[in-house]
């Protein structure tokens, strides 16, 4: 069975991430999408909140479940059984970043884990979670970005009303 982690934070998931979740579960036997939970970071949603959300966007599919994990993304994988961490790559400027990690987690978890990535949709590709809760932070239309649940629970977390969210 081909079983794989696509680990994020996931704060908040975008269309970006969907896409390749969608993806990646059509690859995979089974997909574990996994959300940090980072006691250092300061994420806008709380873990179980992104966690939630995530479970009901991927009600749909028979073979991905939503987890959280703390500590080594390898000794999560190792713990589930997962022997691929699937990533996005939107551009250049991500490959640095992940290539690092990618690198360290084959020296901490040797031929146990790969990772894998997948070219983020091109309609997707100048999006992040962090530009989406600037946008949002400041009443802009992040319909665009985020499915109308996120868009609504991001916008409370800011107290910004329906009726502001007007402007593009
Ligand atoms: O969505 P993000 O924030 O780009 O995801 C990064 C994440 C959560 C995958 C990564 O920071 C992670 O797994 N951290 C857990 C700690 C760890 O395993 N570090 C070693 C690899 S650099």
């Amino acid at each position: 069975m081909k079983k794989a982690i696509y680990p994020g934070s996931f704060d908040p998931v975008t269309y970006g991430h969907l896409d390749i979740i969608a993806r990646s579960a059509r690859v995979f036997d089974e997909l574990i999408v996994s959300v940090l939970d980072n006691k250092a970071k300061h994420p806008l949603f709380s873990v179980d909140e992104r966690v939630n959300i995530l479970k009901e966007l991927t009600r749909e599919y028979r073979n991905i479940r939503v987890e959280s994990y703390t500590g080594l993304l390898v000794d999560s994988c190792l713990m589930e059984g997962a022997h691929v961490i699937i990533r996005g790559l939107r551009a250049v400027t991500d490959f640095e970043y992940e290539l690092q990690m990618a690198q360290t987690n084959r020296k901490l978890a040797g031929s146990q884990v790969d990772t894998m990535f997948l070219t983020t949709d091109l309609r997707y590709a100048y999006l992040s979670s962090s530009t989406v809760k600037e946008v949002a932070s400041f009443g802009g239309d992040i319909t665009g970005f985020v499915p109308p649940i996120v868009a609504e629970l991001t916008y409370q977390k800011y107290g910004i009303s329906k009726s502001a969210q007007t402007r593009k």
